[in-house]
């Protein structure tokens, strides 16, 4: 089978297009016929090795799995044999590893349903970025139908599923973007729009939650736009130094916010099971639609992770694997 994989750590040039041998599920998996890939940071970091403190898990001086791609949409093409929750010729959705590829494996826990009213690119674009955003509005700032919700980088992959999750709970949200992703994130359904190109924060405390998927702000500027009680997710960014990326903000953040009367909190977006049904339960029901920018072939691999590097893609990127 086709597969992109990189052998070392580095940039775009360590991406190969090659074949290896087609997968075997263990008993408690399924064999995945690809059709769709999602992109994200994710896959950035996996590629160039940086953070180095994620070596520690992803393998010290070379990748231990060579394959990229962790989220994945597809058809099941074998079951191993606990597996019972799926059958041959099911469409799933999930996150596993490995899914840059024409076949790949997932935990039977790790995948739903494809919701029908998903196409698989839109499905491949859903488990890391929805379920991220998921647990940020909904266990960690416990968003209310009234509140006043800020998703700061609403205009990209968690940030586009976010503005959307807020909407569908009930809460006003500001969206904060450049401005050529304002039209984007008000057709998202945006209740306001910062332009941060052109307009600051507010500093009237005014939002009982912020989700910031930015990273660059100092947290005495985010706090003068919380309301007394109100919650700061610490959801990303890409600054931070070369070992430890931008975890070294989040942790003092969340040091700093015993002694505040804001809760801050550093977010931790693991894709589990009870968090991805729940999204392909809120997609089945309503109108929430992962936002596909671009599409790109297996082959173009390089070429999607370099539009990733640009900031500006609207929404998210998506391998597309198979027709
Ligand atoms: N904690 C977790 O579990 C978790 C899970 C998934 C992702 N993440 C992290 O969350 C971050 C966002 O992920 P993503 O997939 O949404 O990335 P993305 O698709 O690249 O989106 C990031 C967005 O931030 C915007 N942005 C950049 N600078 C900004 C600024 N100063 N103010 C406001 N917006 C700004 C960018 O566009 P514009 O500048 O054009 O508006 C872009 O739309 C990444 O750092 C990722 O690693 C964390």
């Amino acid at each position: 089978m086709k597969a992109v994989i990189r052998a070392q750590y580095g940039n775009l040039e360590v991406l190969q297009v090659t074949t290896l041998e087609r997968p075997v599920p263990k008993k408690n998996e399924v064999l995945i016929r690809v059709k769709a890939a999602g992109l994200d940071y994710g896959q950035w970091h996996l590629m160039t090795g940086t953070p180095y403190a994620m070596r520690l898990a992803t393998g010290l001086t070379k990748p231990k799995q060579r394959v990229l791609g962790t989220d994945v949409s597809g058809v099941v093409e074998s079951v191993g044999r606990e597996v019972t929750r799926f059958k041959v010729g099911d469409a799933v959705f999930g996150a596993t590893s490995a899914t840059f590829a024409e076949f790949t494996c997932a935990r039977e826990d790790q995948l739903c349903l494809k919701p029908e009213r998903l196409s698989f690119e839109q499905a491949a674009a859903s488990a890391i970025s929805g379920v991220t955003a998921l647990i940020a509005l909904r266990d960690v700032a416990k968003v209310k139908p009234g509140q006043s919700v800020c998703v700061i980088g609403a205009g990209g992959g968690v940030g586009s599923w976010a503005v959307q999750l807020a909407r569908h709970f009930g809460a006003d949200v500001t969206a904060v973007c450049s401005t050529s992703k304002v039209e984007f994130v008000r057709a998202l359904g945006a209740t306001s729009v910062i332009d941060y190109i052109n307009t600051s924060l507010p500093t009237d405390g005014r939002f009982d939650a912020i989700l910031d998927l930015a990273g660059n702000r100092p947290l005495t500027v985010l706090r003068k736009s919380l309301a007394p009680g109100g919650t700061l997710v610490l959801g990303g960014g890409e600054g931070g130094d070369r070992v430890f990326g931008g975890v070294g903000r989040t942790l003092r953040a969340a040091l700093w916010s015993i002694f505040l009367e804001h809760r801050l909190v550093m977010l931790v977006g693991f894709v589990k099971p009870e968090p991805l049904r729940a999204l392909a339960d809120i997609v089945e029901q309503s109108s929430v639609t992962p936002a596909v920018d671009r599409t790109f072939l297996l082959d173009e691999a390089a070429d999607a992770m370099r539009a990733l590097e640009s900031s500006q893609v609207r929404g998210k990127l998506v391998l597309r694997v198979a027709a």
